[in-house]
């Protein structure tokens, strides 16, 4: 595994971290930034080089703090509930709530989007020394639905999800955990393995993958 410093140090300065998960599961790889240095130029190098679903990322300690459930549970207790269905690589969704800070304009601009987790990032910040505050000021900073889904890990002993992984490295590398994440994606399909391995080479980002991020924490 990359030495934790490198790690804590690309992520400090504002570099992403390419994760692949399993073989078997998504094989997908996500590009991760760290939420505390989050800007518009990222959002943008999200949706251009990365592709996917721009996340936010949290865990679940977090979460509970902030009252947030998974979304399969609030469609579980509505008329939705027969929507709710496991893909098809079998893990129950990461999804929470969607949402935008009250400040942005219509949500989804690069501007819009980094306002959005940055203030989330606060927020997750600030539960540790003001719990109430934080929980305050998250119900009346933000509004649902937006257009940054919320991801709560449900830990890496249960879950091997991206949303996990990405959670586990920042926490390991001591940062909070609270990172945005979207897919690499390819003409019509996710990037394959061997792209992404070639597309960090000629970047010079990390490309880290499950297993190791597994051996280090489960160790
Ligand atoms: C949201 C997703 C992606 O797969 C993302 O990587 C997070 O999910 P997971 O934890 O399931 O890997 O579903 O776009
Ligand atoms: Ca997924
Ligand atoms: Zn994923």
């Amino acid at each position: 595994m990359i030495p934790k410093e490198e790690i804590r140090k690309n992520l400090e300065d504002g570099l992403p971290i390419l994760i692949y998960d399993f073989d078997g599961r998504e094989e997908e790889t996500d590009m991760m930034f760290y939420a505390g240095v989050i800007d518009w130029k990222k959002i943008y190098i999200l949706r251009k080089e990365a592709g996917g679903l721009i996340c936010y990322a949290t865990g679940s300690e977090e979460g509970k703090k902030l009252g947030l459930k998974f979304q399969t549970d609030i469609l579980l207790n509505s008329e939705y509930k027969q929507l709710v269905k496991l893909p098809q690589y079998g893990d129950k969704p990461a999804f929470s709530l969607w949402v935008n800070h009250v400040n942005t304009r219509t949500g989804i601009s690069d501007n819009d989007r980094a306002l959005t987790i940055l203030k989330l990032h606060e927020i997750i910040s600030e539960l540790k020394e003001d719990e109430k505050s934080a929980v305050k000021r998250f119900y009346t900073e933000f509004y649902a639905p937006g257009h940054v889904p919320i991801l709560l890990s449900r830990g890496i002993g249960e879950r091997h999800g991206h949303t996990e992984l990405s959670t586990t490295l920042a926490e390991y590398v001591g940062l909070e955990r609270s990172v945005v994440i979207a897919e690499m994606l390819d003409e019509g399909k996710s990037l394959s393995k061997e792209k992404v391995i070639k597309y960090a080479r000629n970047m010079g980002f990390l490309l880290i993958e499950g297993k190791e991020i597994l051996k280090e924490v489960i160790a």
